[in-house]
């Protein structure tokens, strides 16, 4: 085989076979493709797209270039979750522990926030103590042990992903639907679980802009998903505007430990409910949504959740404390108020703009290797559809030595008000289960 034939096809819109993905991928890992060939190997990919065969094959051979968790060792059904990312989404925080809860077993691998979009580990890592850095053997026997675990990918897992996504950053070829779902499956199958639930989000704030972009997406990775013999579904759901009303690190995991103890913003408690009952139908446990969802809520209002969530971070050695005292988080020492121009309705508050802001404040990052601030961040103050008089604040920026003023005029110029009130919109947009 040779690389160039293999350009030349997708170049010219035919399909490739199984053995040549997987050849070309095998080769590229090793070195043996070279960057600028792969690179015009993926904008012909992004330009002719992969049918769903195709796409399997791609994800079936990047998940050979690295390690399998082989989780065959702990009892039970083992299940995962994954978000296409999103702002102010603290979701797992609060699913992986009311999940274990319910007596399934939770093993996920996440990563670090990269641009606007925060990552689970640098939350996580908000919390004095928490170690996200297990070995595969730590990991294991903490979900057996304690039902859930968390820990940051290593490097081990899907190689040949890392060295593409680079190339596809800096080629423009990241928002091309069959790269992102083989890239997230890859990963996802390689992590060992046997039931994954996708949290596929659509709007200002997330990769796909509109729904039908994200439904295509969620298809094509449950499809994916299930050819591997893995039980997969996903729900297409709003980032119009962030998720709750914290956006940072230290003020999610805040917001995530209220929605433990019930008092959480409706829109984040509600995607968790939802997301959590999908996936307790996936694991077996229960035998419809419904069933589910009001198993989900008692374990939420009865505390057990909360409890789960204590021993998950002693566990993985974070100060329990925190629970009962959120003061004990980092705290940015400077409080700002954005001030609404006008009364009127909110009918919009873009997510893009807001993780944008959190970014320039130190809370994420541009480049991968930057350290993250974990206490600086933007708390909303008023979301989509709140009436809002003329000098009330909208939000407050938690700055602490860099980018208040520019996170002030970004956060400002994410909210819309009009003298009408929005029409509203459903949080969950779609469900995919085929
Ligand atoms: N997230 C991933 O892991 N991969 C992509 O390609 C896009 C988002």
């Amino acid at each position: 085989m040779q690389a160039y034939a293999i350009i030349k096809k997708k170049r010219d819109g035919e399909r490739l076979s199984p053995e040549e993905i997987s050849w070309f991928i095998e080769r590229h890992t090793a070195g043996e493709i070279a960057d600028y060939q792969a690179a015009a190997w993926l904008m012909a990919v992004y330009l002719r797209g992969l049918d769903a065969q195709e796409t399997a094959s791609l994800t079936e051979a990047l998940l050979r270039s690295g390690r399998q968790v082989d989780l065959s060792g702990v009892d039970g059904v083992k299940v995962d979750k994954h978000s296409t990312g999103g702002v102010g989404d603290k979701t797992t925080l609060v699913l992986a522990p009311l999940l274990a809860a319910a007596g399934v077993k939770v093993a996920k691998m996440s990563g670090r926030g990269l641009g606007h979009t925060g990552g689970t580990i640098d939350k996580l890592e908000s919390i004095p103590g928490f170690k996200t850095e297990l070995s595969l053997q730590e990991f294991i026997s903490q979900v057996n042990r304690v039902g859930v675990a968390v820990a940051a990918q290593t490097e081990e897992i899907v190689p040949a992903d890392k060295k593409l996504y680079a190339l596809r950053d800096v080629t423009a070829t990241v928002d091309s639907i069959p790269l992102i779902a083989a890239s997230i499956i890859s990963k996802k199958l390689a992590s060992g679980a046997d039931a994954i639930v996708l949290d596929v989000k659509a709007g200002s704030g997330a990769f796909m802009q509109d729904v039908t972009a994200a439904r295509t997406l969620a298809r094509l990775m449950v499809t994916v998903g299930k050819r591997a013999g893995r039980r997969v579904a996903a729900l297409i759901t709003d980032m119009d505007q962030p998720l709750g009303y914290a956006v940072g690190n230290a003020v999610e995991m805040a917001e995530a430990i209220a929605a433990l103890k019930g008092r959480g913003p409706l829109d984040l408690t509600e995607l968790c409910l939802e997301l959590g009952s999908r996936l307790l139908v996936l694991a077996g446990p229960a035998s419809n949504a419904q069933v589910a969802r009001v198993r989900l809520e008692e374990i939420l209002w009865n505390g057990r959740a909360l409890s789960k969530f204590r021993e998950w971070v002693a566990a993985q050695g974070g100060d329990p404390q925190v629970v009962d005292d959120p003061g004990l988080l980092p705290q940015a020492p400077r409080r700002i108020p954005v001030l609404s121009p006008r009364s009127g309705h909110v009918v919009e508050v873009n997510a893009l703009a807001i993780g944008e802001a959190v970014r320039i404040l130190g809370a994420g990052r541009a480049r991968k290797d930057e350290p993250v601030d974990p206490s600086v961040g933007v708390i909303l103050a008023a979301k989509v559809g709140t009436k809002v008089d003329a000098g009330e604040p909208l939000a407050h920026i938690l700055a602490r030595d860099k980018g208040e003023h520019e996170a002030k005029e970004l956060v400002a110029s994410a909210y819309a008000i009009a003298a009408s009130p929005p029409k509203t919109r459903p949080l969950v947009r779609a469900a995919v289960e085929e």
